[in-house]
């Protein structure tokens, strides 16, 4: 966990960055189907920013004008403490904390409106709809969690993004811890591989990695030998000798921070010639784009290069015909790579996406409208501190290469009958896709590759599938 010095800085940061009070909301239970029944609780990624593990239902108001953070948090009562046990006394929080105050949660409204008098208090939209509608009520702003452009004010979002962006050496350091945790549970998946499994129980594995190191999923766990379904979420497969599996899962600390890793095997134990040469094609590009990065850089560039390491590739293949440059201005890479190179990594796995892309594209560049690259999440210049993903795949989408408005738009650049052997090899169940990916800091001296631990190279995948024996 981040040391309490380190929230304090970043308190200390964003109170010097702000010139009128901002009230953040952590959120609360969210039930899961009758009310008392409730999902993990998880609070907003941008209060658990300045917060370590904050408490259900609390809210926090900054006031730039004396320098004070105030924290709101339920009172503590005998029944409370009966059904969930005693938690600390807000003396002992003020304290943990290092904030200014303690007050309950019930007077939120009241002495907010007492601290603020007149000044205008901004506000943030956060998942739990009952505690923006609070906050909305108190603020008198306009704001919807669903519609990134109404997450809130707009000079107060950057100010907030400007701080998540850059990761300091205690979010890093919990970047990495995160890390070691989905690499252990990836080398688990890969040594319990083996034809005759259903999907699910390699999740399950995964999973139970996950939660012996005290973590959770920080999103829905991609596991499947569909890999070409890119946010696959079912796992009722059953594995064939012949299938790639692909797994794209990162573990979640309880500081929130989380790793964000893709790979893919053969349920064999070898891949085909086919699948070894996609798999060749889809490394180079990671490493050659994760090359790329250092500040200064443009994201978006990056995803190009990969676009270009993927395009000779599959022009390698017999895939795509023509020049690879050519190939990659019209756009007919999207055939097989249909989505963008990554996105930005901390909080949230998409991170500060609540935001739109308002965060993750610099002032006056938009998103492409491009097939494919109009998936692009992130477009900014890359600074030190800043942790990126780096996600190349080549997939065989039958709904893509089927579609007869594709086979016009890359009509005699796509080799659609080639593309037809591998949508139905595999006896029919076609091949899939194949994703590398990984999480990458940019440093002064250029980059880090925090998930380097987790085995890629193509020989050092295959010695590990199934090596846990039955
Ligand atoms: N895990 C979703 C993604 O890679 O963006
Ligand atoms: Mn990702
Ligand atoms: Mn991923």
């Amino acid at each position: 966990m981040p040391t309490p010095s380190h929230y304090k800085n970043r308190r200390a940061e964003f109170l010097d960055s702000i010139d009128s009070p901002v009230l953040l909301m952590a959120g609360g239970w969210i039930s899961r189907n009758y009310p008392a029944n409730w999902n993990p609780f998880r609070a907003d990624s941008t209060f658990q920013f300045f917060f370590a593990e904050p408490e259900p239902n609390s809210g926090a108001l900054f006031d730039p004008k004396d320098g004070s953070v105030t924290l709101f948090l339920d009172e503590r009562t005998a029944e409370d403490a009966l059904w969930h046990g005693p938690v600390p006394s807000f003396a002992d929080m003020k304290k943990a904390h290092g904030v200014t105050a303690v007050m309950k949660r019930a007077d939120l409204a009241k002495e907010v409106q007492k601290k603020a008098g007149k000044r205008k208090v901004r506000t943030v939209a956060i998942a739990d709809p009952r505690a923006t509608a609070e906050a909305i009520a108190i603020t008198g702003e306009e704001l919807d969690f669903r519609t990134p452009a109404k997450a809130g004010d707009k000079d107060l979002l950057l100010t907030i993004g400007k701080l998540r962006n850059h990761k300091v050496a205690d979010e890093v350091a919990e970047i990495r811890l995160a890390a070691a945790v989905t690499r252990e549970a990836f080398t688990v998946a890969m040594a319990r591989t083996r034809p005759g499994i259903y999907e699910q129980e390699l999740a399950g594995h995964v999973e139970g990695v996950f939660a012996r190191h005290g973590c959770v999923p920080a999103y829905n766990t991609i596991l499947s030998v569909r890999g070409e379904v890119l946010h696959n979420h079912a796992h009722g497969n059953l594995m064939l000798e012949t299938d790639v599996v692909l797994l794209d899962a990162g573990a979640e600390r309880k500081s929130g921070y989380c790793a964000d890793v893709t790979r893919a095997w053969p349920v064999g134990g070898h891949f085909s010639p086919e699948a070894a040469d996609v798999y060749d094609t889809v490394l180079a590009a990671e490493k050659a784009a994760i090359a790329a990065i250092k500040p200064g850089v443009r994201y978006r560039d990056v995803h190009r290069l990969a676009c270009r390491v993927l395009a000779d590739g599959l022009v390698g293949m017999g895939l795509l015909k023509g020049d690879p440059e050519e190939l990659v201005e019209k756009g007919a890479h999207a055939a097989f790579f249909p989505h963008g190179i990554g996105h930005l990594l901390g909080l949230d796995v998409h991170d500060t996406k609540t935001y739109g892309d308002l965060i993750s594209y610099a002032p006056g560049r938009t998103r492409s409208e491009q097939f494919g690259t109009a998936y692009l999440r992130l477009d900014l210049d890359l600074q030190p501190g800043m942790c990126v993903t780096i996600e190349p795949g080549i997939y065989f989408v039958p709904a893509i290469l089927r579609e007869p408005k594709f086979k016009k738009l890359w009509k005699g650049m796509v080799d659609f009958a080639k593309a037809e052997q591998f949508l139905t090899m595999n006896s029919l169940r076609g091949f899939g896709g194949i994703r590398i990916e990984d999480d990458v800091l940019c440093t002064d001296g250029g980059h880090e590759v925090l998930t380097a631990a987790v085995p890629k190279e193509r020989v050092a995948v295959e010695a590990l599938v199934g090596s846990a024996g039955l």
